[in-house]
């Protein structure tokens, strides 16, 4: 039975998988760094890097012997290689490439975000292509059009911070732990989502499939100082005003995310809708885009939880890349930024 093992280094999660052919999953090991950078608010790139070095090889390790197999088993071995931090991406890379040449397997390169969109094939466990794909993390914010698991178009991204890059910086701003996103969802709950007016980048425009959230954290900020001042270190809020911050911060994002997918629906002539990445994890979205799918028919897809954070299942992408006989060479290097179309005749 042909057997992946797929690595996944691209932030701070060390994870690894074993795959079938067959999309089965026979075990899923993911190493959270979320503590090591928690007091720091965000992810520190170089931490991130050497926590990967000390993790990959007993999360790979640990992935063999829970799936009760040998490494000889193995048929190729996938891994991310795009987008994200290129110190993390490189430890994960040179694994893979090591495994590759001892056991004489095949390497296969993974775009990270499709991998994210392929957490909904995963979970729905039938074919999910031609759809929409919106992939929502922390370090990223794109729309596609997917075509088929090997055909990706970027429709629209972020033109500043992403998505939960926004909720992250908020909740500091806030004085709630990282990661922002859960403790943002978290505050918010018995808060007013309409209490402040916050704004809505590109929302009216449905020719731009592009998202900033730049402006909206800028507002927020200013909802916490009063105008003309910037250090939200100095401010102590009660606690119904961090609720109601929350609240209608997050409905803003919730309210372009929304309104940006039903727009790619609606160019792309498309009606199935994949969603992943962390901030799918949110439960707001979530209830939002379905009450969206029910009314207007759209098949919504949406990871769950334990696929939407970065996880090496959603590697099983892999499969597909082998299948269409897709190997990389061994001199392949990371590439931290946005592929715009990446197509099965280009790799
Ligand atoms: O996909 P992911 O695990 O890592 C990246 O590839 O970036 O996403 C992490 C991001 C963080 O910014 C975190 O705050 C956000 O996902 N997140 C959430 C929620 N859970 C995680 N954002 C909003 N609501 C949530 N419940
Ligand atoms: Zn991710």
């Amino acid at each position: 039975m042909p057997l992946f093992l797929t690595i996944e280094t691209t932030c701070d999660e060390t994870a690894a998988a074993l795959v079938t052919d067959q999309l089965e999953v026979l075990s899923s090991v993911v190493a959270s760094q979320d503590k090591l950078h928690q007091k720091y608010g965000g992810v520190v790139p170089e931490l991130a890097s050497r926590a990967h070095m000390e993790r990959i090889l007993p999360v790979i390790h640990e992935t063999i012997v829970r799936a009760g197999v040998k490494l000889d088993d193995i048929t190729a071995v996938a891994v991310a290689y795009t987008p994200g931090l290129a110190g993390s991406l490189l430890v994960g890379l040179t694994a893979a490439k090591a495994l590759c040449v001892a056991l004489d397997r095949p390497l296969i390169a993974i775009n990270h975000l499709q991998a994210h969109i392929y957490a909904c094939r995963m979970a729905a466990g039938e074919d999910v292509f031609p759809c929409v794909g919106l992939v929502i993390s922390g370090g990223h914010t794109c729309l596609y059009r997917c075509l088929n698991a090997l055909d990706f178009e970027l429709l629209g991204s972020t033109l500043d911070d992403a998505a939960g890059e926004a909720f992250d910086k908020v909740a500091a701003m806030l004085k709630l732990p990282y990661p922002g996103g859960p403790s943002i969802e978290k505050a918010a709950i018995g808060g007013d989502p309409k209490k402040y007016k916050f704004p809505r980048a590109f929302l009216d425009n449905p020719d731009c499939l592009d998202f900033s959230f730049s402006g909206l954290k800028t507002a927020v900020r200013y909802a916490i100082t009063g105008p003309g001042r910037h250090d939200c270190s100095q401010v102590d809020l009660p606690k119904q005003t961090v609720a109601d911050l929350a609240a209608s911060f997050q409905e803003a994002v919730v309210d372009c995310l929304v309104g940006k997918s039903l727009q790619a629906l609606e160019a792309t002539g498309l009606s199935t809708l994949c969603v992943g990445g962390g901030v799918a994890a949110n439960r707001r979205l979530r209830e939002r885009l379905e009450e969206e799918a029910r009314e207007r028919n759209i098949r919504l897809i949406i990871a769950p939880p334990r696929l939407c954070t970065d996880n090496a299942v959603m590697g099983a992408i892999a499969v597909e890349r082998w299948r269409a006989k897709l190997f990389a060479p061994l001199d392949l290097d990371v590439e931290p930024g946005v592929v715009r179309r990446d197509t099965a005749s280009r790799k």
